[in-house]
């Protein structure tokens, strides 16, 4: 297999790699860089649990080829806390109990950051509609778009 070197930054650190042509973004996380807060769902771009920020945009890590990512800022859920600190978004994840099995919540907090670091105010529509591709099997969806506005309410407030 043709193979390629990439040099990406991940989390703030950075990483030079050489990747086989065909491997994705979820494939270096999860298996070379031990980032496993990154979920495999569906693989085929279905489910959203694969979600990371590429440059602050969600992107489908299933989906991704790393061979294209050179250069890039990849943020994974472990990058969301600073110094110890949850990010507003976990924070209410946590607050409003939007999480239960956690295999979505990755994809749904970091799909989330980007609507808000975008649209601040939200309402309750986008919030849903921006979620659309971010499958849940457990939550009923009502929670964790309530996380999201609360999230929205505390990042308010810190303006
Ligand atoms: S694992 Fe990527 S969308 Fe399901
Ligand atoms: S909390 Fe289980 S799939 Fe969303």
């Amino acid at each position: 297999m043709k193979t390629c070197d990439i040099t990406l930054f991940v989390n703030r650190e950075k990483y030079a790699i050489t990747v086989p042509v065909n491997r994705t973004l979820l494939q270096v996380l999860r298996e070379d860089l031990s980032l496993m807060g990154t979920k495999y769902g569906c693989g085929t771009g279905e489910c959203g649990s694969c979600t990371v920020l590429m440059d602050g945009q969600p992107v489908l890590g299933c989906l991704t080829l790393a061979a294209t990512v050179n250069r890039k800022q990849i943020t994974t859920i472990e990058g969301l806390e600073e110094d110890g600190v949850l990010h507003p978004v976990q924070e209410a994840f946590v607050e409003k109990s939007a999480a239960q099995c956690g295999f979505c919540t990755p994809g749904m907090i970091l799909k989330s950051k980007a609507l808000l670091d975008k649209n601040p105010t939200p309402t309750t529509d986008e919030i849903a509609d921006h979620l659309e591709g971010n499958i849940c099997r457990c939550t009923g969806y009502v929670k964790i778009i309530e996380a999201v506005e609360h999230a929205a309410g505390q990042m308010d407030k810190n303006l």
